[in-house]
């Protein structure tokens, strides 16, 4: 192996991870069929050890916009380790404060001071803490069905019982709203709330778009009663959804923008936390202290200005937008054509969720899409919606394969 890690030939990787590392995955791919190691990945493909090569509609859950092992930001990242300018402790790095004067420069309105994290949950943490540090413990409103991270702050904030019920009990001082309703969240607010944090788009639930405005409505309930608006774009953000960030196709500008997974140009762990200078004020020697130690690093920022000058340079963004618009056109025929299984497909870019008759029905299309080397697996907060979020980077024909092969899986379920 090129990493040098020594593997015995004859190990059951697949068995050994369900034994070593986690037991539910494992069964997770066993039951979708893909029951297989990886052995590479480019673009928007995975290839098995069997030589399988697999369209990926997953998209490593939002990590690979820019497709698996990005040349470029390999090349970069290669770079910044071949000049050995690497982390600096206690010293500041330069590439630390690049990568933030470029944050200010592609994030909206008056976003401009970011602290740089280790994952997306650990940034949603810092987030939550810059709300405690200006607004005392007020509450902070969160929507149901909503999914933020993994950390006990992030899984608070998280909508989906499931995932939360054994580890309770989680952090006090959060209350939760149905995501879209703007009534219900203005009549939640009281003299107690600091901050509303929500997604632009529910995915973890499906795809749940911010429909009639409500976006808007929501900043100006925030304008209103002086609430700090907190949005996690951590998947949505970095051209998901044809645009940089998915609050731009809204014109709504939050207080505090929490960033991650493609960031990191799908190599390098990395969250962000962006806010608005005013609420930096507090931001004290204690607090950056209490993040951790490979916060900001060298290779995390590099790989982010490499991500960001990626994405403005090429038509990554327009394209998206077009080849978005095609696949949901497609998938949407598709629901014309089968109502006995499929519901409604919806999306925004390639940000895609078909909400199917049924969980059963969306593992057997599931199953028949990979069977024909087409990765889609259904979310995890709601398994009757299959996912589909390619890497950005994606072919206009592997769009067209992958259309093909959902109608030929459509035949095959409906007649079963
Ligand atoms: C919307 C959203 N927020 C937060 C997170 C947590 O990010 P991470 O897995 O990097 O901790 C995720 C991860 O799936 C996410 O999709």
């Amino acid at each position: 192996m090129a990493s040098g890690i020594k593997l015995s030939k004859d190990m059951n990787l697949f068995e050994s991870y369900g034994r070593l590392i986690n037991p539910a995955y494992p069964s997770f791919l066993n039951k979708l069929g893909l029951n297989k190691v990886a052995t590479g990945a480019q673009g928007a493909t995975i290839t098995d050890s069997e030589g399988n090569t697999y369209i990926d509609c997953v998209g490593g859950y939002g990590l690979f916009n820019l497709g698996h092992n990005n040349p470029d930001i390999i090349e970069s990242l290669t770079d910044q380790l071949k000049e050995q300018q690497l982390l600096t402790k206690p010293l500041i790095s330069e590439i630390q404060v690049r990568l933030a004067e470029c944050i200010e420069k592609i994030t909206p309105g008056e976003l401009s001071c970011s602290f740089i994290l280790n994952s997306g949950s650990e940034a949603i943490d810092c987030a939550i803490k810059l709300v405690r540090l200006h607004r005392g413990g007020k509450t902070i409103i969160t929507a149901q069905k909503s999914f933020h991270g993994h950390t006990f702050g992030a899984l608070t904030a998280s909508g989906i019982p499931s995932f939360k019920r054994a580890f309770q009990p989680l952090l006090p001082g959060f209350i939760s709203v149905p995501f879209g309703d703007i009534e219900a969240l203005k009549q939640s607010i009281s003299a107690d709330t600091g901050a509303v944090l929500i997604e632009p788009i529910q995915h973890e639930a499906g795809i749940l778009l911010p429909l009639n405005g409500y976006l808007q409505k929501v900043r100006k309930l925030c304008d209103e009663h002086g609430l700090i608006m907190i949005l996690d774009e951590i998947k949505t953000g970095f051209g998901k959804t044809g645009r940089m960030f998915a609050c731009e196709h809204y014109n709504v500008v939050p207080d505090i923008l929490v960033l991650g997974k493609s960031l990191g140009g799908g190599l390098i762990p990395t969250g962000a936390v962006i806010a608005k200078s005013h609420l930096w004020k507090r931001f004290g020697l204690s607090f950056p202290m209490s993040a951790s130690s490979y916060a900001g690093n060298v290779l995390a920022c590099r790989a982010g200005l490499s991500t960001i000058r990626y994405i403005q340079q090429g038509s990554l963004l327009a394209d998206c937008a077009e080849k978005g618009k095609m696949l949901l056109r497609s998938l949407r025929d598709c629901v014309g054509e089968y109502p006995n299984i499929l519901r409604s497909a919806e999306g925004l870019g390639l940000l895609i969720g078909i909400e199917t008759q049924s969980g059963k029905i969306a593992l057997e299309l599931a199953k028949e899409m990979i069977r024909q080397r087409i990765i889609m697996v259904p979310a995890f907060g709601n398994s009757s919606v299959l996912m589909v979020e390619p890497p950005l980077v994606i072919s206009f024909q592997q769009i067209r394969a992958v259309v093909d092969s959902f109608a030929a899986a459509c035949v095959n379920v409906s007649n079963k």
